[in-house]
């Protein structure tokens, strides 16, 4: 931020009256354009200059001569301005930007298929509704150094979008293979990218190396033979002991979800479903100094070790909000705990799938994470596995780099010939196949297979 600060502070001494430096022809122009806008909410005296709340994001084409059209079809016109940037008119507004450059002592470059943050508003003599936009031409930055890469991307990114439906991306991960279907849910339009990131992990949990699952010995092996060829705790000779889907909503606790499933199945197992508590996951978030909350956590510390250490307490005293907060769990309520937490296998990288399933069978349900890719959010039914598709209306220019999300295997089995997970997750009964999915299994499908937990809760 500071280099783009001291870059534009460089620009008002020294070109306001004149020109910019920047030199742009109207082939770095004319194209496909990806336009960033705030809320159309600010005074006309406003300065973008360091703006970032970007709140909507949508396309337009400059074609040849001087025609613009807009993802929604809408047509106006656009024109360059000398060298220095253009203006394009659509759908009732003006949008105005000078072309991007960066000064480093005496050299320009100019980074023509970036803007910087100008101006938008209504057509005509003092326009109402302006809002600060910027437009990018490409998915891709356009840097010449990276040095130079840090100063680009800080003005022009913003998490604060919303999420846009992106039928394209959905109609593409649908021809490209059968084995599941993706479907766009509504209930994404109402949140940001940020909330969306924090859903499915959220940033914290994107920069950790997964172990490779462990090699299978001859004995697990043996062991993992005799077990049944499909299971699935939530029909257990006509039983169910998986506790009811929840929904995390935008608060990163996916971790408190998946560890407290864990335990609400593990005590219906172990008292033959007379005891069908329900966990508060909001005293995780709120009161866990082994986890950040709503910036995530991890189940070995939270299903494992908080549960061992403080206890987990029901629902009714401490009442899911999905926000941060000081802990308001009344100190009155009973606590539960849980021991003898570990990975699968015993230990940091020595898990595998057969272990999975031995342990699943004999104990219960799992915790465990995967790698959330962008095309997981849109998936409807089938076995999962990732499609190498990317959602770039949504998170192109910010790369949704994976999220490390937590949910419970709950079971598996075989279709077609190929092997699945079933598992619970925490988005609500609407996503997915009533709240849960299955994906691929053996193949440690989106590092599903290297670090499953564990623990037992005390009846
Ligand atoms: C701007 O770029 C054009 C084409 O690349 C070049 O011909 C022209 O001399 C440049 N003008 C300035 C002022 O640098
Ligand atoms: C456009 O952005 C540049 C860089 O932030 C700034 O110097 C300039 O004043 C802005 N111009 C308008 C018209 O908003
Ligand atoms: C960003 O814009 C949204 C939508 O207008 C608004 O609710 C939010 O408060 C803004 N955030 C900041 C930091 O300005
Ligand atoms: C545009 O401005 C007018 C007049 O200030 C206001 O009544 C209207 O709500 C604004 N529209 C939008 C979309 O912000
Ligand atoms: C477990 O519950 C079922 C159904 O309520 C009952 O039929 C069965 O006898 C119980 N088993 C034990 C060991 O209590």
């Amino acid at each position: 931020m500071k280099i783009f600060l001291s870059i534009v502070f460089l620009i008002g001494l020294e070109y306001a009256a004149c020109d910019t430096p920047v030199n742009c022809t109207y082939e770095d122009i004319r194209g496909e354009w990806n336009f960033y806008e705030g809320p159309r909410t600010v005074d006309k005296s406003y300065d973008c200059s360091t703006f970032t709340n970007f709140t909507t994001y949508f396309k337009v084409k400059l074609l040849f001569p001087n025609t613009a059209i807009d993802q929604d079809g809408n047509t106006g016109y656009w024109t360059l301005i000398y060298n220095q940037g253009f203006e394009v008119v659509i759908a009732g507004r003006k949008y105005f930007a000078f072309s991007y450059f960066q000064q480093n002592k005496d050299k320009i470059t100019s980074l023509c298929k970036h803007t910087f943050v100008n101006s938008s508003h209504d057509i005509g003599v003092d326009a109402k509704n302006w809002s600060c936009f910027a437009g990018w031409k490409n998915d891709e930055p356009d840097y010449s150094t990276p040095s130079e890469k840090h100063s680009l991307k800080k003005p022009i990114l913003g998490l604060n979008l919303l999420y846009r439906p992106n039928f394209d991306f959905i109609e593409r991960i649908n021809q490209k293979q059968k084995s599941w279907q993706a479907t766009h849910y509504k209930f994404l339009e109402k949140m940001t990218i940020k909330e969306i990131v924090r859903m499915s992990g959220g940033e914290k949990s994107r920069s950790f190396v997964k172990p490779k699952p462990a090699r299978v010995t001859p004995e697990i092996d043996m062991m993992a033979k005799e077990l049944p060829k499909s299971f699935d705790w939530r029909n257990v000779d006509g039983i169910n002991y998986v506790s009811p889907i929840r929904n995390q909503q935008s608060c990163g606790s996916c971790y408190a979800f998946g560890s407290l499933a864990m335990h609400e199945a593990r005590l219906r197992i172990k008292s033959n479903n007379t005891l069908q508590t329900i966990f508060s996951t909001q005293d995780i978030v709120e009161c866990s100094r082994y986890s950040q909350g709503c910036d995530g956590g991890f189940p070995y510390l939270v299903a494992g070790k908080y549960a061992e250490d403080y206890g987990i307490v029901e629902e009714s005293c401490n009442p899911y909000k999905g926000v941060d907060g000081a802990c308001h769990t009344n100190p009155k309520c009973k606590r539960n705990y849980a021991t003898n937490y570990r990975y699968v296998g015993g230990f940091y990288g020595a898990c595998n799938e057969a272990l999975m399933r031995i342990n699943l069978v004999k104990n219960g349900p799992i915790a465990v994470s995967f790698e959330v890719y962008n095309d997981f959010l849109n998936y409807q039914g089938g076995i999962y596995h990732h499609t190498g598709e990317s959602d770039h209306v949504n998170f192109g220019f910010n790369p949704f780099e994976i999220t490390n999300h937590v949910v419970l295997i709950v079971g598996y089995g075989s279709e077609n010939g190929q092997d699945y997970w079933i598992v619970k997750n925490s988005w609500g009964t609407g996503w997915g196949e009533n709240g849960f999915f299955r994906i691929r299994r053996g193949t440690d499908e989106c590092s599903i297979e290297s670090i499953a937990v564990e623990s037992d809760i005390i009846v």
